[in-house]
């Protein structure tokens, strides 16, 4: 595959969206290669509905194994259906959070296993690997505050719905992921200005592109 694969994770409101936006704009204006943005969990039809089961706050008798499945069955569909092609086409691709969101949240926060849950999405994505990854490491605190203010005009997702605890076994889980596999990522201190935050990615991405 002759593609860029680039993708973005953090925990809850470490400002991903933000970063996301303003990566796209800078990217198109450095290069003329087309950019496929996309998102996880969704990305593709099928899988942007599983997201709707997945996030709905009325689901609360989800098992945790059913919503690693869910999300590792999206994200099959999501590689078939636009990564792949874009990567195999040459194409940039950068997709706001992947595999390791599901290691984070579902192997450590909800407590299910690494191993388990790599397992079930190397079934998902046969090898295919970010060539880089961008983590926006914030607080759990800090970032659940962050989500609260904004959630005055929006509702909270089942998953934002989590208590402080979670969100800290999901910060977790990212740093033991990076410990393991250092090369593939950077972290971004996310507490800063989003100014800040956004110069610190982009000198990052630029090397690659
Ligand atoms: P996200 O789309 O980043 O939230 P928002 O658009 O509201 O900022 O992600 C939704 C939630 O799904 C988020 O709490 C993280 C969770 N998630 C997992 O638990 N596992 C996964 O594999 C993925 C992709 C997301």
């Amino acid at each position: 595959m002759s593609g860029l694969f680039i993708t973005i994770e953090g925990p809850d409101g470490a400002g991903k969206s933000s970063v996301v936006k303003r990566l796209v704009k800078a990217i198109q204006e450095a290069t003329t290669k087309p950019l496929i943005v996309t998102r996880e969990p969704g990305g593709s039809e099928i899988a942007e509905r599983i997201r709707d089961i997945l996030l709905d706050p009325i689901h609360t008798v989800m098992d945790d194994r059913t919503e690693a499945l869910l999300l590792a069955a999206g994200r099959r569909q999501h590689v078939v259906e636009k990564i792949n092609p874009a990567l195999e086409r040459g194409d940039i691709v950068l997709c706001d959070r992947f595999v390791d969101s599901s290691i984070a949240y579902q192997g450590q926060a909800r407590g299910i296993g690494i191993e388990e849950v790599k397992a079930i999405n190397e079934f998902a994505i046969e090898g295919l690997r970010p060539d880089l990854t961008i983590y926006l490491d914030v607080d759990a605190q800090v970032g659940l505050n962050r989500i609260k203010d904004k959630s005055s005009n929006r509702t909270q997702d089942r998953l934002e719905l989590e208590e402080v605890a979670f969100h800290e076994e999901v910060r977790r889980g990212y740093l033991a992921l990076i410990k393991a596999e250092p090369s593939r990522f950077v972290t971004v201190d996310a507490s800063q200005s989003e100014e800040k935050v956004f110069n610190e990615v982009w000198e990052i991405v630029k090397e690659k592109l």
